[in-house]
């Protein structure tokens, strides 16, 4: 069993050193910061896109002090359009949480890594094993792939025992040496070759003694039962308009698109129409947009107002009736009015960006 792991081991590694990833510009780097900086990015997000964040990102923030002394909005703002942005949140809050609490240094081992916000079990071992050469096991969903069709574990793996048990078989198969490149090899395998629907069993350095290929079977791992269900959402936003400037507010600091800016949001269409259908002023529906999260789709009707110009100056007075009308609408609550260059420096949600960039035109 033992001789049999090693040459999985092997052959990974001379896989990765072969045909695996090199040269992107969070490897050749033992900094646990631009590494830790590089899983979290690319987490729910593939490389490419990784690619034109990454850069940008380490120049504005080119070490953990600076993360973490930056404002929130900041981070948001140079996040925008990567997505997940708990991910960013949490990226804010670990930079705080390192100088805070480790004296501006990352812990070295992979159990201390997860004490830190936003740092799992699996990204924990990849930051200790490329920086620190940690001899410990990875296991995001791509790994869980691989190997589960590798070994043909059939277990459920909506189960959590049966993920313990994989963890285990994971930790059995690491080299003694050169943990680093299996780490990397395991994850491009997933990446590349092993992949979801189309494994190129035929590239695979494994296939030799893969389970899941001798049964001819690939697809039916890994095992889950548990089926994410989906749920659906309906609301309206407020594109509000007055001259060249568009009315935003900041999200609440939990829930979807979590401190960024964003639209007003209504319950409904029809509550929103008669709302502003009683302001001066003049606007339309614009085209339905979907928007698909982790746990739901989101269907959002927004409406574009354009106010008129000649108003009392000061915003924010949405209309004559403002003091009822706030009262009425608390998302217009703290809302700021921006030039459109401005909001689009903003931290903003990617359908929200592109809804005013669409939109958004000269005072009509
Ligand atoms: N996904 C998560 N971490 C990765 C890495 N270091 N290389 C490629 N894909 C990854
Ligand atoms: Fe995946 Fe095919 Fe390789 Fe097995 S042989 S690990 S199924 S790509």
């Amino acid at each position: 069993m033992v001789a049999a792991a090693e040459t999985l081991a092997a052959r990974v590694q001379r896989w990765q050193r072969s045909h695996g990833r090199h040269g992107l510009p969070w490897q050749g780097t033992r900094d646990p910061y631009r590494v830790w900086l590089s899983e979290v990015m690319l987490q729910q997000t593939q490389v490419g896109t990784v690619l034109a964040y990454y850069d940008h990102f380490l120049q504005r923030f080119p070490d953990v002090q600076a993360l973490a002394a930056a404002p929130q909005d900041d981070v948001l703002a140079l996040w925008s359009g990567l997505g997940y942005y708990s991910r960013a949140r949490n990226l804010h809050r670990c930079a705080q949480a390192v100088v805070a609490l480790h004296g501006g240094r990352f812990p070295r081992s992979s159990e201390d890594l997860t004490t830190l916000p936003g740092i799992g079990r699996s990204t924990a071992a990849a930051i200790a094993a490329f920086c620190f050469g940690e001899r410990v096991a990875i296991l995001d969903g791509n790994v869980k792939r691989v190997l589960s069709r590798a070994l043909g574990f059939g277990e459920d793996l909506a189960s959590g025992p049966a993920v313990q048990r994989l963890w285990q078989r994971a930790q059995d198969l690491l080299p003694e040496k050169g943990v680093d490149v299996y780490t990397q090899g395991l994850m491009d395998l997933g990446a590349t070759v092993c992949t979801l629907r189309k494994p190129r069993c035929d590239a695979c350095p494994l296939q030799a003694d893969c389970v899941a290929y001798r049964q001819g079977q690939p697809l039916a791992y890994p095992v889950k039962t548990r089926k994410l269900k989906r749920g659906r959402r309906h609301n309206a936003l407020l594109m509000l308009q007055r001259g060249d400037r568009v009315l935003l507010v900041q999200r609440p600091q939990t829930g979807v698109w979590a401190g960024l800016w964003s639209l007003p949001e209504f319950a409904d269409g029809s509550g929103l129409m008669s709302l502003v259908g009683a302001w001066p002023g003049s606007g339309g529906w614009l085209p339905t947009v979907e928007h698909v999260l982790t746990h739901f789709d989101w269907t959002l009707k927004p409406l574009h107002w354009q106010l008129p110009t000649d108003l009392p100056p000061a915003p924010p007075t949405p209309s004559p009736d403002a003091a009822q009308a706030q009262v009425q609408v608390q998302a217009l609550h703290g809302g700021r009015w921006v030039l459109l260059e401005e909001a689009l420096a903003m931290g903003l949600p990617a359908p929200v960006r592109r809804l005013l960039e669409t939109n958004l035109t000269g005072p009509g």
